[in-house]
């Protein structure tokens, strides 16, 4: 059977874990070849070891131009040409809180990875697309680039808001050259970066939990599968998107009961 993504070469950043695996294994079964980066290269391995397909590991910081210009540079000579990039690394430590509390250098740590990562990402990938004639950019932003919330990871959210706005502006500048920039906007998902935050604290869980329409968590492969949709050809005409995959908090006043 043909598969969604056949012939294509996708590059996926923070495929150590979490999402970014995920996508490493449903891409690769689906007829992709994955370049899996992380920047813990052990954790990359261990995804490549996971995937169905051709699949290779590169150990990179998104934050680091120049492993960032040589990742992509590896998976062209590998594959011949590069088609997808999901810049889906980011991070969220517990030090980034409130505007009142969240030190210089944290705030600093989370720009470098969320939105200078990305930054990188798109300077050097989508060169690589120009020159096959097109291809996707997934840039993962979130639902708190949308919304606001009390309990504040500051440096998060703006680097959020600066993904969304970033992908908006490139999505317009390189659409008649065939390549399309979309902003995965996931609500909350059930990885080990959300379950970290609310770790062992089920009354900050059950605050949280009231806002949602669905009552529950994303899964990873709900987020992935949006992602399949938006590297593929079917998502041709999507461009520029905020692509909210959030189970309906973005849509939510109140919640049904
Ligand atoms: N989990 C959620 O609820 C949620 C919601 C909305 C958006 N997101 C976003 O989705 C993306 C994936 O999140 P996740 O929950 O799967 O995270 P995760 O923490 O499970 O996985 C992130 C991966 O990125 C890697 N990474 C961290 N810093 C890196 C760097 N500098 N260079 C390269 N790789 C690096 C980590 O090693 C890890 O393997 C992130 O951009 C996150 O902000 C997550």
């Amino acid at each position: 059977m043909a598969g969604r993504l056949d012939g294509k070469v996708c590059v996926i950043t923070g495929a150590g874990g979490g999402m970014g695996r995920e996508a490493a294994v449903v891409f690769t079964g689906e007829g992709a070849k994955v370049c899996a980066a992380d920047v813990d290269a052990k954790l990359a391995e261990e995804t490549v070891s996971l995937c169905s397909g051709e699949a290779f590991a590169i150990g990179v910081d998104v934050a680091d131009e120049a492993g960032v210009r040589s990742m992509y540079a590896q998976t062209a000579e590998r594959f011949g040409g590069i088609d997808v990039l999901y810049n889906n690394a980011g991070i969220s430590p517990a030090d980034d809180q409130s505007v009142l509390d969240t030190s210089v250098g944290a705030w600093q740590r989370v720009q470098d990875v969320n939105t200078k990562g990305v930054f990188l990402c798109c300077k050097h990938g989508i060169p690589h697309l120009l020159e096959r004639g097109g291809g996707s950019v997934i840039n993962v932003a979130s639902f708190v680039a949308l919304l606001g919330a009390a309990t504040s990871q500051i440096s998060y959210t703006a680097s959020k808001g600066a993904v969304l706005s970033m992908s908006r502006e490139l999505a317009v500048q390189f659409a008649r050259r065939g390549v399309r920039v979309n902003a995965l906007c996931p609500g909350p998902v059930e990885t080990p970066l959300l379950l970290a935050i609310y770790g062992g604290d089920p009354e900050a869980f059950a605050r949280r939990q009231a806002h949602w329409p669905t009552g529950r968590l994303g899964t990873p492969r709900e987020i992935v599968n949006a992602a399949l949709f938006l590297a593929s050809d079917e998502s041709s005409f999507v461009n520029g998107a905020a692509f909210t995959v959030d189970g309906g908090i973005t849509a939510a006043y109140v919640t049904p009961e």
